[in-house]
């Protein structure tokens, strides 16, 4: 009789126990899996307002488009380092800028029980199907860098974009011309003569870089000529061939030179060289981004300027949603895109972007 009571009090005390721990979400959960396990068990809270503290530790699968990709690279690893930092297992996976294996890359992370997704998607076109795959796992997720449509997203409280509004960026290009000493119109015939080399067309950030830096000129009264448009799917070596043809086909009738991204301005760079021309003489030169070697192109003066692309805080803000979501917070429809704002570098303030 005493043994049984005993017994009774001992499973009373471990049941107490585990309802307390239940409740503290905040302390460290280093299993991997038991958030998911905790999820499970939870019934849906669809309370926005207080979420509980985030819950460090468990596993997190992230899906990069394209290892390739210069910005990627750095945006991967600031958050593969981050999440690290806070004691997440994580597994970053290459889409190899194929959609179908990235989706099959998706399936594979749900089912090994991931606690949480952070998906790079390889065409915004596929957003849907991504979305109703980590719905009908109940898998929070956070999209990155290629923003779906605020109804896309609409379908699935677990799921927040952080990324940036592209059409600040193409606007800040735009700015850094008008900001030249004869405003982009170099050979003074009253317009400003340009080509355009964009990224890949699918993705927003090309669309509204491509459109807004041409209308920050057009809204500031000046005359604009498009020599040519040409895709360059983000990728260096297509930036300097696009640039060596442009090049040699318009001559110096070629007063600006737009690339959607850092990585083709400095493709761009290298066909400009090699057709003797001069950045910031005889043409004018912009990107996006802020990596490492465009930083140094506009400090030694051979690229007029570029564009913070904030890859350290959007991978800060994306673990920090990705947390928020993991804690049970869920987003109401038209409140799932988180920006990190862009903020323009010229040979002034470069130094403050250089490590
Ligand atoms: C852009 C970035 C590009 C490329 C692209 C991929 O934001 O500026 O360099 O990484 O994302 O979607």
């Amino acid at each position: 009789m005493k043994k049984t009571l005993a017994l009774l009090l001992s499973v009373l005390m471990l049941v107490t126990l585990l309802a307390a721990c239940g409740g503290d979400s905040g302390t460290p959960d280093t299993s991997g899996d038991s958030q998911q396990e905790e999820n499970a068990g939870t019934p849906e809270e669809p309370s926005n307002d207080e979420p509980e503290a985030p819950a460090a530790g468990g596993t997190v699968g992230v899906c990069i488009y394209q290892f390739t990709d210069a910005f990627m690279t750095t945006y991967r690893n600031a958050l593969q380092e981050i999440l690290e930092s806070k004691g997440y297992n994580v597994t970053t996976v290459d889409g190899a800028n194929d959609q179908a294996k990235q989706n099959e890359q998706i399936n594979t992370f749900i089912t090994q029980g991931v606690d949480a997704l952070i998906i790079n998607p390889v065409m915004t076109s596929a957003a849907d199907q991504i979305i109703a795959t980590v719905q009908a796992a109940g898998i929070p997720t956070v999209l990155i860098n290629r923003e779906p449509t605020a109804d896309q997203m609409a379908v699935y409280d677990k799921l927040v974009y952080v990324g940036c509004d592209a059409r600040q960026s193409g606007t800040m290009q735009g700015e850094l011309i008008l900001d030249t000493p004869n405003g982009g119109d170099i050979n003074g015939d009253g317009k400003v003569s340009y080509i355009m080399v964009q990224g890949d067309p699918e993705n927003v950030d090309a669309q509204y870089r491509t459109e807004f830096s041409v209308k920050a000129l057009t809204d500031a009264g000046v005359e604009v000529e498009e020599l040519n448009l040409t895709r360059g799917d983000w990728m260096r070596e297509r930036g300097q061939e696009i640039v060596a043809n442009d090049l040699a086909q318009f001559g110096s009738a070629v007063e600006v030179v737009f690339c959607n991204n850092d990585d083709m301005a400095i493709g761009a760079l290298q066909a400009i060289q090699a057709a003797g021309r001069k950045v910031n003489e005889d043409i004018y030169l912009v990107g996006v981004d802020a990596l490492d070697a465009a930083l140094e192109e506009v400090k030694n003066g051979n690229m007029t300027g570029t564009v913070l692309n904030d890859a350290n805080g959007q991978a800060t803000a994306a673990v920090e949603q990705m947390e928020l979501l993991l804690g049970g917070k869920t987003f109401a429809a038209g409140e799932q895109s988180v920006y990190v704002d862009y903020v323009k570098v010229t040979p002034d303030n470069v130094g403050d972007f250089m490590g």
